[in-house]
């Protein structure tokens, strides 16, 4: 692969994690605050579901995106041995968090958050979106450091 094709593929990544990432931003800043607004619990469950339904595509299709192009940057750059080098924990970082979206995405929402949503709602609804919005901001908060760490990394920056 030569220089201008690796500069595509990493526009690619960074397209994906801006779409990914932006959308998750915007989930947790404006549209859980302005859910939990909503009185109506019906009509709130109603918002939050159709939300949650189309973003969950276009998260599931960026993360793809991100990870193919991730890997595909390792293995033309021949990057693999990086993972055992601690100065590179970005990398590892990236990864780790891109395994833990892909795992909630493709396994856990669609096998058992779903069942878990309708059965703590139907109990405790506040409590539900309190937990719901807390988890959102921990994975956002996550997710803006990595992409720091991973810009300073990707540009020779050091961390120790
Ligand atoms: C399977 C998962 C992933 C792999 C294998 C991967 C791999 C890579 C590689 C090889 C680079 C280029 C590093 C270099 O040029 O030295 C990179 C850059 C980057 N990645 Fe990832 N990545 C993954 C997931 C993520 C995630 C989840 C995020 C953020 C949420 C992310 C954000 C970034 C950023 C911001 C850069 C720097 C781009 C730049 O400034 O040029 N990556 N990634």
């Amino acid at each position: 692969m030569d220089v201008d094709e690796i500069l595509i593929v990493r526009a690619l990544h960074v397209l994906g994690v801006v779409l990914w990432i932006g959308g998750v931003a915007m989930e947790t800043t404006v549209l859980l605050p302005v859910m939990r607004r909503v009185r109506d619990h019906e009509e709130r469950q109603r918002w939050f579901k159709a939300i949650e339904r189309s973003f969950s595509w276009q998260a599931r299709f960026t993360t793809l995106l991100v990870g193919v192009t991730g890997f595909y940057m390792l293995f033309a750059l021949d990057g693999w041995g990086r993972f055992a080098r601690i100065d590179q924990f970005w990398l590892h970082a990236m990864v780790m968090l891109w395994a833990v979206f892909t795992l909630v995405l493709f396994v856990l929402e669609p096998l058992v958050l779903h069942r878990w949503f309708e059965r703590r709602v139907a109990i405790d609804h506040d409590g539900t979106f309190t937990l719901i919005y807390r988890l959102h901001w921990v994975l956002l908060i996550v997710s803006l450091l990595v992409i720091v760490a991973g810009i300073i990394g990707a540009h020779g920056g050091r961390f120790f």
